[in-house]
């Protein structure tokens, strides 16, 4: 199949990368030309300077016929006529501490895109194609891409969903074998080019391949993150507290009873600093915001955003509170910068809200190291 992408950061590149391995035809559009003409430079450490996803480099490097990157629109032109489906990642950032998501970058691309659309067979637009949002999105998202396409005079589309789930640092090795495909489409011709997308995973027997309508799809991620978020957050803020606050509590010991037991099971049990990166915190926002919206008390979500920042404000405070430490003047060395291990990408990283801590305190100088994000921090 011929398969175009809007997008090629840690999602479209992945993503693209995994089915071009599957055997289809793919063309990736970003606009970012730097991280273009390193994904196209089949040169694996350049590759993972932008993106570094263990095994991406070489996936690349294996399919490079039947993949390229792009960050000229005359590619994608030269392509559309026989498109098939078009995957979506955007980003999808907060709107300024709001909760509501920017669909800026989103629907400037869903714009550009259309244009090239309606424009697509001399115009006759006789090829269907199938819009897919690949991008963590409000509830209802299809509806307005569907509408943004209407306006710009496309016809013969219909708009699906399949959210990502991929565990960043692991995005390749998951998405070669996926524990679980989200397909949300309004009809079983759309399903129909999911399947034959997704044949290799289709009907394997280690793939939960689930089909819903897109608002399910949309809402399942959503809900999926929070739901993680939340089993972090409360590992680290009551379990954690409560091993700190009674004497003779270790939390090793704890956690081994705890996670021995079926029902509760060993993901997230760790007494982390702060969960960070570009998802859990921006889409337990999101939902907020679209609960809130809808009149509904949000108290549950707002207290796992915040027992976030009271882990990292604890944790701050500590040096002064039990030691006296004063800050001011001192150099301070910061040993890892991701949000955490196996993946440069500093979004929502602690580290960023400890260096905004340290300068706050008049720290003298700040010494960071990162063998993989350094870069990303500066
Ligand atoms: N990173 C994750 O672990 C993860 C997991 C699941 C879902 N998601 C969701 O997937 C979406 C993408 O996330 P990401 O981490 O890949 O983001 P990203 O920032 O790494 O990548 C987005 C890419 O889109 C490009 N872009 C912006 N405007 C464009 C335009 N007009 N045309 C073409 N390209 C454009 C950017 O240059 C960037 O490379 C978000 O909605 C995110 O919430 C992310």
């Amino acid at each position: 199949m011929k398969l175009l992408y809007f997008g090629a950061g840690f999602v479209g590149a992945c993503s693209a990368t995994v089915n071009a391995d599957s055997g289809h035809n793919v063309l990736v559009y970003d606009v970012n030309k730097e991280l273009v003409k390193n994904l196209s430079s089949l040169d694996k450490d350049k590759i993972e300077s932008n993106l570094f996803e263990k095994g991406l480099g070489d996936l690349i490097i294996k399919n490079q016929l039947r993949i390229k990157f792009t960050a000229d629109l005359l590619d994608v032109k030269n392509f559309i006529d026989a498109t098939e489906a078009i995957f979506l990642c955007l980003p999808t950032p907060e709107k300024e501490n709001t909760g509501e998501t920017n669909l800026f970058f989103y629907e400037t691309a869903v714009k550009t895109l259309g244009k090239i659309l309606a424009k697509r067979n001399n115009g006759k637009q006789d090829q269907y194609v199938l819009l897919i949002n690949k991008s963590t999105v409000p509830v209802n998202m299809t509806n307005q891409t569907k509408e943004i396409m209407e306006e710009l005079g496309v016809k013969n589309f219909g708009v699906g969903s399949n959210p990502e789930f991929l565990v960043e640092g692991k995005a390749i090795e998951g998405s070669t074998k996926q524990e679980r495909i989200v397909i949300g489409a309004w009809n079983e011709k759309d399903f129909a080019i999911f399947r034959n997308i997704y044949n290799r995973f289709y009907e394997s027997p280690l793939t939960n391949y689930i089909e819903v309508n897109p608002y399910e799809a949309a809402a399942s991620k959503l809900l999926a993150n929070y739901i993680l978020f939340n089993r972090l957050a409360n590992c680290f803020d009551v379990v954690g507290r409560v091993c700190e606050k009674f004497i003779g509590l270790r939390f090793e010991n704890i956690r081994k009873v705890l996670t021995t037991d079926s029902r509760i099971g060993e993901w997230g049990f760790y007494n982390s600093l702060f969960a960070g990166g570009s998802c859990f915190i921006k889409d337990a926002r999101s939902l907020f915001y679209q609960l809130k919206s809808q009149g509904v008390n949000t108290d549950i979500v707002d207290s796992i955003l915040t027992a976030n920042q009271r882990q990292l404000d604890n944790f701050l405070a500590r040096a002064e509170s039990e030691l006296n430490f004063n800050w001011s003047g001192k150099i301070v060395g910061i040993m890892g910068l991701a949000f955490k291990r196996d993946t440069n990408d500093i979004r929502n990283a602690a580290s960023l809200k400890v260096t905004e801590f340290l300068f706050s305190q008049n720290v003298a100088r700040i010494k960071a190291y990162d063998p993989v994000a350094g870069n990303n921090y500066l």
